[in-house]
């Protein structure tokens, strides 16, 4: 199960359409989704009108796509209230840049957003090496997931108001839902601050709160497909 699993999974079944990405790239997942209200935010798209044009004759639902070749923190100051003055988000896949502040400040605006019972998926939350668990100003090479696993430590310390999991698939798979949380954890932002990847190592479960990918199944009560 990957990411484009999960959107497409939430949409056919759920109705989750009104859809947001942060971080975009080359369009591989979000050209992909079948939508009228997509919205892509990224600074420098890997795209250009030619592509835009073919994936709009594969997908026609690409017609209807908004993009913002700028930072999400640009994006949310200058645009997202207009763009979602009359429709708010019912899915959002948080895949920026992914460092535990960034990833936090787009979470928390997106929620701003989203309906009460949107969904939000934050990629990367399940680092399996050091190196990719660092800091961005600590890589050096080889695959880097940041530590947006701080991200969902701090959510999950900080914001009572939300259910938040992660899927043991595609380098972990956040789920952020405006629900009461299952478990809760008591960290400070400090205290966040400090954690090592050798403490990730011996509580990965209990602090991503780290679930089957077929928990998703259950979790939202679908058909498996
Ligand atoms: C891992 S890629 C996204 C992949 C894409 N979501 C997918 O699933 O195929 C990360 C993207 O985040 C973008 N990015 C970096 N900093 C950002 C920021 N401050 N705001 C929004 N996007 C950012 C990068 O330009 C890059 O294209």
């Amino acid at each position: 199960m990957n990411r484009l699993d999960v959107i497409q999974a939430l949409m056919q079944q759920k109705n989750r359409k009104n859809y947001l990405e942060i971080g975009v790239e080359n369009g591989h997942i979000f050209f992909r989704i079948k939508s009228t209200f997509k919205i892509a935010v990224d600074p420098k798209f890997i795209f250009d009108a030619t592509r835009r044009f073919g994936k709009a004759i594969i997908n026609p639902y690409n017609l209807n796509n908004q993009y913002f070749e700028k930072t999400s923190d640009d994006f949310f100051a200058q645009d997202a209230q207009r763009v979602f003055s009359g429709k708010k988000l019912q899915l959002a896949l948080v895949d920026g840049m992914h460092t535990y502040h960034f990833a936090l400040r787009d979470v928390e605006n997106t929620l701003a957003y989203m309906e009460d019972d949107g969904i939000i998926i934050l990629h990367d939350c399940n680092p399996q090496s050091a190196g990719a668990a660092g800091r961005f100003e600590d890589w050096e090479v080889g695959e880097w997931n940041g530590d947006v696993w701080r991200t969902i430590i701090h959510l999950r310390s900080q914001r009572p108001d939300l259910n938040v999991f992660v899927l043991d698939c595609d380098q972990g798979l956040g789920i952020i839902t405006k629900k009461k949380p299952e478990s809760v954890l008591n960290f400070t932002p400090a205290q966040i601050e400090a954690l090592t990847y050798d403490g990730l190592v011996q509580n990965r479960e209990s602090w991503l709160n780290l679930k089957p990918a077929d928990y998703f199944y259950e979790y939202f009560g679908l058909k498996r497909v």
